[in-house]
């Protein structure tokens, strides 16, 4: 009998991280529905609750909540060190946010957000006009920032094709009410840009011959609130339509109701490639800025593929996947252009190749990413660890669900920065499947 079974993902991370932001900043209440309910937007709130923010408990089932905005000069300086725990788009959009503040805070995080670099918003912001102090190692957390309420108009180039990085220059021209153009290699997510259309801060994006410019030329003095339904993750799908690509979470699978951003979604394009059947129906609320849809994936053989730079900002935060879903292809498959998964949670090229080894995979690794030589329907088994990281704790816990269950994850928790609840899920889907 074929087996058919649907299901939900908790809601996008980026864009609960950005409604909160933009909320809190917003003149008036907010209703925000689809939350994720997870350790990075827990970290975002309780920082925005020390700010001076009124903003309720994300609840655990996605109903809407109601936020009064404090307005675009309505933060405060807080009491005690801002704890962002995991969270690199909570702190980074943050920091933007408060380089157009008139105040001082100290931002912190747990030890793998201690590792990741902040001086690429750091200069930028610095630019503007905000004094950042590191307390600790340089371009490192924790970080003291003095805002400053009118910050200096900015013409950036970014050498690397980060929506953190974006965002974090937009908030603090919004802030700071300054002009900001942002060069970018690539286009990255633009959740930043339609947010703030829909709010009445009006982004204009276009192609140049140097990548892709936004610009921002007039900040205007205040915000509307927003009426907004977060979609489910496409990145925390992925997770579960690699397994149903792997053949292991039954004949068909339905996600209903993801985000479909196009600069999101070259996931799907990639699936399709490696030889899995892949539908969407489209279920974009009306009015909705966000493009929202129901996504089918059949299983059919694997082959190998090829992921370069011009694909990588469209799939960022799926290439351990696309490492895993070659491991079990036909042939080899290639990453390259990705250095900046080096920059992630972990090191996720290391992280990868060191795991993948682990378990028996043929795995050479490249400055800017890794080459995984394929074979389908082999038994994998061996501890890996997770490095503190949700996306390769949930990687690698879909290998082990697909190829005999002898993978062992060191600490299958860290899922819940993201995806609370996946473990359960993942369980459920191989019992049925
Ligand atoms: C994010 C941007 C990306 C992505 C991260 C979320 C965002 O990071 O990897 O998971 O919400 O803006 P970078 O901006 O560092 O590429």
């Amino acid at each position: 009998m074929e087996s058919r079974v649907r299901i939900r993902v908790p809601g996008d991370k980026s864009l609960s991280q950005r409604a909160l932001i933009m909320a809190a900043l917003a003149e008036g209440s907010s209703r925000v529905s689809g939350l994720l309910y997870g350790g990075d937007t827990e970290s975002t709130a309780g920082t925005l609750r020390a700010l001076g923010v009124g903003i309720p408990s994300i609840p655990e089932d996605g109903s809407a909540i109601v936020i009064e905005g404090v307005g675009l000069d309505g933060l405060r300086s807080p009491r005690c060190a801002l704890a962002l725990g995991n969270s690199g788009t909570g702190t980074r959009l943050l920091m933007g946010a408060l380089a157009g503040s008139d105040l001082s805070a100290t931002l912190d995080g747990d030890a793998s957000l201690r590792a990741r670099p902040m001086g690429r918003v750091v200069r930028p912001l610095t630019l503007m006009g905000a004094r950042f102090e590191a307390l600790g190692e340089p371009d490192r957390l924790p970080v003291t920032v003095h805002g400053r309420g009118h910050l200096e108009s900015l013409e950036w180039d970014s050498p690397v094709a980060s929506a953190q990085v974006k965002s974090a220059i937009l908030l603090a021209g919004l802030t700071g009410r300054a002009f900001t153009f942002v060069t970018e290699p690539r286009e990255s997510r633009d959740h930043t840009e339609r947010m703030f259309n829909a709010v009445g801060a009006s982004v204009i994006s276009h192609a140049t011959d140097s990548g892709w410019r936004i610009e921002m030329r007039d900040p205007p003095d205040h915000i509307r609130p927003l009426d907004f339904a977060v979609p489910g993750d496409i990145s925390s799908a992925a997770f579960l339509l690699a397994l149903a690509a792997l053949g292991a979470a039954g004949d068909e699978l339905m996600i209903e109701c993801v985000g479909l951003n196009p600069t999101r979604t070259a996931f799907l394009d990639l699936l399709l490639r490696m030889g899995s059947d892949i539908e969407v129906h489209d279920r974009t609320p009306e009015g909705s800025t966000e493009p929202v849809g129901d996504v089918v994936i059949r299983p059919g053989g694997l082959s190998s593929t090829s992921v370069g730079a011009e694909e990588v900002p469209r799939l960022i935060d799926e290439l351990p996947l696309v490492a895993i879903l070659g491991a079990c292809a036909e042939g080899e498959t290639r990453i390259t252009g990705a250095e900046e998964l080096r920059a992630k949670e972990s090191d996720r090229i290391a992280a990868v190749v060191s795991n993948l080894r682990t378990v028996g995979v043929e795995v050479e690794e490249l400055r800017d990413g890794l080459v995984v030589q394929g074979e389908p329907g082999r038994n994998l088994q061996g501890r890996v660890s997770t490095w503190h990281d949700h996306r390769i704790a949930m990687a690698f816990s879909v290998l082990g669900a697909a190829t005999g269950r002898a993978i062992e994850v060191d600490d299958p928790a860290v899922a819940g920065v993201s995806f609370p609840g996946f473990d359960r899920l993942l369980r459920t889907l191989t019992d049925t499947g």
